[in-house]
Protein backbone atom coordinates (compact mmCIF):
# COMPACT_ATOMS: atom_id res chain seq x y z
CA UNK A 1 0.00 0.00 0.00
CA UNK A 2 1.24 3.65 -1.15
CA UNK A 3 1.48 6.13 2.20
CA UNK A 4 1.78 9.46 2.26
CA UNK A 5 3.04 12.33 4.54
CA UNK A 6 2.76 15.85 4.81
CA UNK A 7 5.43 17.85 3.20
CA UNK A 8 6.57 19.03 6.58
CA UNK A 9 6.50 15.22 8.35
CA UNK A 10 9.28 13.28 8.87
CA UNK A 11 8.08 10.64 10.70
CA UNK A 12 4.43 10.34 11.96
CA UNK A 13 3.31 7.43 14.22
CA UNK A 14 -0.67 6.10 14.13
CA UNK A 15 -2.33 4.57 16.92
CA UNK A 16 0.44 2.46 17.15
CA UNK A 17 0.27 -0.36 19.87
CA UNK A 18 2.12 -3.42 20.88
CA UNK A 19 1.63 -6.33 23.19
CA UNK A 20 4.23 -8.51 24.32
CA UNK A 21 3.44 -12.20 24.53
CA UNK A 22 5.51 -14.06 27.34
CA UNK A 23 6.11 -17.54 26.34
CA UNK A 24 7.63 -18.30 28.69
CA UNK A 25 5.35 -17.57 31.08
CA UNK A 26 2.33 -19.23 29.56
CA UNK A 27 1.76 -16.71 27.12
CA UNK A 28 0.97 -13.92 29.54
CA UNK A 29 0.36 -11.06 27.44
CA UNK A 30 2.32 -7.35 28.25
CA UNK A 31 0.67 -4.48 26.75
CA UNK A 32 3.65 -2.51 25.96
CA UNK A 33 2.34 0.31 24.21
CA UNK A 34 -1.41 1.59 23.21
CA UNK A 35 -2.58 3.86 20.50
CA UNK A 36 0.23 5.89 20.53
CA UNK A 37 0.22 8.73 17.94
CA UNK A 38 2.81 11.77 16.99
CA UNK A 39 4.76 13.40 14.65
CA UNK A 40 8.20 14.68 13.79
CA UNK A 41 9.17 17.50 11.21
CA UNK A 42 12.69 17.94 9.77
CA UNK A 43 15.12 19.84 12.94
CA UNK A 44 12.85 18.79 15.03
CA UNK A 45 13.46 16.72 18.28
CA UNK A 46 10.63 15.06 20.30
CA UNK A 47 11.53 13.58 23.73
CA UNK A 48 9.02 10.69 24.58
CA UNK A 49 8.83 10.68 28.21
CA UNK A 50 7.07 8.57 31.15
CA UNK A 51 8.03 6.34 34.16
CA UNK A 52 10.07 3.79 33.54
CA UNK A 53 9.24 0.37 31.95
CA UNK A 54 6.32 3.10 29.91
CA UNK A 55 7.32 1.92 26.70
CA UNK A 56 10.03 4.43 25.56
CA UNK A 57 12.00 2.12 24.29
CA UNK A 58 10.05 -0.64 22.71
CA UNK A 59 8.51 2.81 20.81
CA UNK A 60 12.14 3.39 19.75
CA UNK A 61 12.84 0.03 18.98
CA UNK A 62 9.42 -0.54 16.85
CA UNK A 63 10.37 2.63 14.53
CA UNK A 64 13.89 1.28 14.16
CA UNK A 65 11.83 -2.01 13.31
CA UNK A 66 14.04 -3.80 15.76
CA UNK A 67 10.11 -4.59 17.68
CA UNK A 68 7.37 -5.39 15.43
CA UNK A 69 4.69 -3.75 15.80
CA UNK A 70 1.29 -5.03 16.36
CA UNK A 71 -0.95 -2.60 15.16
CA UNK A 72 -0.95 1.17 13.48
CA UNK A 73 1.22 2.92 11.34
CA UNK A 74 4.71 3.83 11.24
CA UNK A 75 5.69 6.14 8.36
CA UNK A 76 9.17 7.11 7.63
CA UNK A 77 10.14 9.41 5.02
CA UNK A 78 13.21 8.03 3.27
CA UNK A 79 14.03 9.80 0.34
CA UNK A 80 11.16 10.46 -2.07
CA UNK A 81 9.24 7.46 -0.23
CA UNK A 82 7.17 7.18 2.66
CA UNK A 83 7.51 3.70 4.64
CA UNK A 84 5.66 2.10 6.43
CA UNK A 85 7.78 0.39 8.92
CA UNK A 86 5.29 -1.73 10.90
CA UNK A 87 4.95 -3.98 7.51
CA UNK A 88 7.74 -3.55 5.75
CA UNK A 89 9.76 -6.39 4.61
CA UNK A 90 13.07 -7.10 6.54
CA UNK A 91 14.82 -6.03 3.35
CA UNK A 92 13.67 -2.66 3.45
CA UNK A 93 14.03 -1.86 7.19
CA UNK A 94 18.14 -2.99 6.43
CA UNK A 95 17.79 -0.39 3.95
CA UNK A 96 16.26 2.43 6.40
CA UNK A 97 18.85 1.86 8.62
CA UNK A 98 21.33 2.10 5.78
CA UNK A 99 20.30 5.69 4.32
CA UNK A 100 17.95 6.92 6.82
CA UNK A 101 17.17 6.00 10.67
CA UNK A 102 20.72 6.10 12.77
CA UNK A 103 19.81 4.69 16.70
CA UNK A 104 21.63 5.11 19.59
CA UNK A 105 20.60 2.44 21.61
CA UNK A 106 20.24 2.65 25.65
CA UNK A 107 23.08 0.11 25.83
CA UNK A 108 26.40 -0.52 23.17
CA UNK A 109 26.65 -3.58 21.51
CA UNK A 110 29.08 -4.02 19.45
CA UNK A 111 31.36 -7.31 17.58
CA UNK A 112 33.89 -8.37 20.22
CA UNK A 113 37.43 -7.39 19.56
CA UNK A 114 37.27 -4.85 17.49
CA UNK A 115 38.76 -1.39 18.44
CA UNK A 116 36.50 1.58 19.23
CA UNK A 117 38.56 3.57 16.48
CA UNK A 118 37.58 0.95 13.95
CA UNK A 119 33.83 0.97 15.26
CA UNK A 120 33.15 4.35 14.69
CA UNK A 121 35.03 4.77 11.10
CA UNK A 122 33.13 1.78 9.60
CA UNK A 123 29.72 3.64 10.56
CA UNK A 124 31.78 6.71 8.43
CA UNK A 125 32.17 4.94 5.87
CA UNK A 126 28.40 4.36 5.71
CA UNK A 127 28.04 7.23 4.56
CA UNK A 128 30.08 7.62 1.89
CA UNK A 129 33.60 8.11 3.39
CA UNK A 130 36.99 6.71 1.93
CA UNK A 131 39.18 5.63 4.68
CA UNK A 132 41.21 8.36 5.83
CA UNK A 133 38.01 10.36 5.85
CA UNK A 134 36.12 8.02 7.76
CA UNK A 135 39.30 7.61 10.60
CA UNK A 136 39.49 11.75 10.53
CA UNK A 137 35.48 11.91 11.49
CA UNK A 138 36.05 9.49 14.10
CA UNK A 139 38.76 10.64 15.78
CA UNK A 140 36.78 14.21 15.64
CA UNK A 141 33.89 12.68 17.01
CA UNK A 142 36.01 10.61 20.25
CA UNK A 143 38.21 13.62 20.99
CA UNK A 144 34.70 15.94 20.98
CA UNK A 145 33.18 13.36 23.20
CA UNK A 146 36.51 13.23 25.50
CA UNK A 147 37.25 9.98 24.81
CA UNK A 148 40.60 9.54 26.36
CA UNK A 149 42.98 8.92 22.96
CA UNK A 150 44.74 5.75 24.91
CA UNK A 151 41.52 4.16 24.59
CA UNK A 152 40.78 4.50 20.76
CA UNK A 153 42.67 1.66 19.99
CA UNK A 154 40.95 -0.75 22.28
CA UNK A 155 37.52 -2.94 22.12
CA UNK A 156 35.28 -1.02 24.04
CA UNK A 157 33.97 -4.33 26.22
CA UNK A 158 36.16 -3.45 28.81
CA UNK A 159 35.40 0.36 29.10
CA UNK A 160 33.08 1.94 31.84
CA UNK A 161 29.94 2.51 31.46
CA UNK A 162 30.06 6.29 30.28
CA UNK A 163 33.04 5.19 27.71
CA UNK A 164 31.32 3.14 26.31
CA UNK A 165 27.99 5.07 25.97
CA UNK A 166 30.46 7.83 24.04
CA UNK A 167 31.62 4.98 21.60
CA UNK A 168 28.02 4.79 21.39
CA UNK A 169 27.26 7.74 20.44
CA UNK A 170 30.08 8.73 18.19
CA UNK A 171 29.07 5.47 16.29
CA UNK A 172 25.42 6.92 15.96
CA UNK A 173 26.76 10.67 14.84
CA UNK A 174 29.51 9.51 12.02
CA UNK A 175 27.02 9.12 9.85
CA UNK A 176 24.45 11.43 8.79
CA UNK A 177 20.85 10.53 9.30
CA UNK A 178 17.88 12.04 8.52
CA UNK A 179 16.13 10.75 11.17
CA UNK A 180 17.74 9.97 14.67
CA UNK A 181 16.71 7.75 17.24
CA UNK A 182 18.05 8.39 20.57
CA UNK A 183 17.53 6.25 23.70
CA UNK A 184 18.86 7.60 26.73
CA UNK A 185 22.57 9.02 25.24
CA UNK A 186 23.32 11.12 28.66
CA UNK A 187 22.26 8.68 31.17
CA UNK A 188 25.68 7.70 32.14
CA UNK A 189 27.24 10.95 31.41
CA UNK A 190 28.81 13.72 33.46
CA UNK A 191 27.93 17.50 32.61
CA UNK A 192 30.95 17.87 30.08
CA UNK A 193 29.93 15.24 28.25
CA UNK A 194 26.41 15.65 28.37
CA UNK A 195 27.25 19.52 27.37
CA UNK A 196 29.01 17.73 24.02
CA UNK A 197 26.17 15.32 23.42
CA UNK A 198 23.71 18.46 23.38
CA UNK A 199 25.68 20.20 20.94
CA UNK A 200 25.71 17.40 18.26
CA UNK A 201 21.79 16.84 18.80
CA UNK A 202 21.51 20.60 18.03
CA UNK A 203 23.79 20.22 14.84
CA UNK A 204 22.14 17.94 13.92
CA UNK A 205 18.84 19.52 13.77
CA UNK A 206 20.35 22.49 12.10
CA UNK A 207 21.12 20.06 9.47
CA UNK A 208 17.47 19.34 9.19
CA UNK A 209 17.66 16.22 11.09
CA UNK A 210 13.91 14.64 12.60
CA UNK A 211 14.91 13.56 15.93
CA UNK A 212 12.82 11.28 18.57
CA UNK A 213 14.86 10.98 21.83
CA UNK A 214 14.14 9.75 25.34
CA UNK A 215 16.15 11.76 27.73
CA UNK A 216 15.92 10.75 31.68
CA UNK A 217 17.24 14.36 32.97
CA UNK A 218 14.51 16.98 32.91
CA UNK A 219 17.14 19.80 32.64
CA UNK A 220 18.22 17.79 29.23
CA UNK A 221 15.54 17.16 28.00
CA UNK A 222 13.99 20.47 28.11
CA UNK A 223 17.01 22.08 26.55
CA UNK A 224 17.41 19.16 23.43
CA UNK A 225 13.42 18.87 22.78
CA UNK A 226 11.29 21.07 20.66
CA UNK A 227 8.01 19.00 22.41
CA UNK A 228 7.61 16.33 24.58
CA UNK A 229 5.46 12.99 24.00
CA UNK A 230 4.08 11.45 27.26
CA UNK A 231 4.19 8.04 27.38
CA UNK A 232 2.38 5.81 30.21
CA UNK A 233 2.42 2.42 31.27
CA UNK A 234 -1.21 0.82 29.76
CA UNK A 235 -3.29 -1.43 32.08
CA UNK A 236 -1.28 -4.41 32.38
CA UNK A 237 -2.89 -7.90 32.09
CA UNK A 238 -3.56 -11.28 32.99
CA UNK A 239 -2.78 -14.72 31.38
CA UNK A 240 -4.14 -15.23 27.74
N1 LIG B 1 11.46 -8.04 24.29
C1 LIG B 1 10.61 -7.92 25.32
N2 LIG B 1 9.91 -8.98 25.77
C2 LIG B 1 9.05 -8.86 26.80
N3 LIG B 1 8.82 -7.72 27.45
C3 LIG B 1 9.48 -6.62 27.05
C4 LIG B 1 10.42 -6.66 25.97
N4 LIG B 1 10.93 -5.41 25.80
C5 LIG B 1 10.34 -4.64 26.71
N5 LIG B 1 9.48 -5.36 27.48
C6 LIG B 1 8.64 -4.85 28.55
O1 LIG B 1 7.89 -3.74 28.08
C7 LIG B 1 7.81 -2.72 29.05
C8 LIG B 1 8.37 -1.43 28.48
O2 LIG B 1 9.79 -1.57 28.34
P1 LIG B 1 10.69 -0.40 27.75
O3 LIG B 1 12.09 -0.88 27.74
O4 LIG B 1 10.10 0.06 26.49
O5 LIG B 1 10.47 0.73 28.88
P2 LIG B 1 11.16 2.16 29.04
O6 LIG B 1 10.05 3.16 29.12
O7 LIG B 1 12.18 2.38 28.00
O8 LIG B 1 11.83 2.04 30.49
P3 LIG B 1 13.24 2.65 31.04
O9 LIG B 1 12.93 4.11 31.37
O10 LIG B 1 13.47 1.86 32.29
O11 LIG B 1 14.30 2.47 30.01
C9 LIG B 1 8.57 -3.22 30.28
O12 LIG B 1 7.64 -3.72 31.19
C10 LIG B 1 9.46 -4.32 29.73
O13 LIG B 1 9.68 -5.32 30.69
MG1 LIG C 1 14.25 2.51 28.03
Amino acid sequence: MLHTLPRDESIRLEDVSKTFVLHLQDGARLPAVTRLSFSVRPGECVALHGSSGAGKSSVLKMIFGNYLTDEGLILVRSGDRVVNVATAEPRDVLALRRQTIGYVSQFLRVIPRVPCLDIVAAAAREDGCEETQALARARDLLARLNLPERLWGLPPATFSGGEQQRVNIARGFAAYRPIMLLDEPTASLDAANSEAVITLIGERKAAGAAIVGVFHDPAIRNRVADRLIAVSRPERSEAA
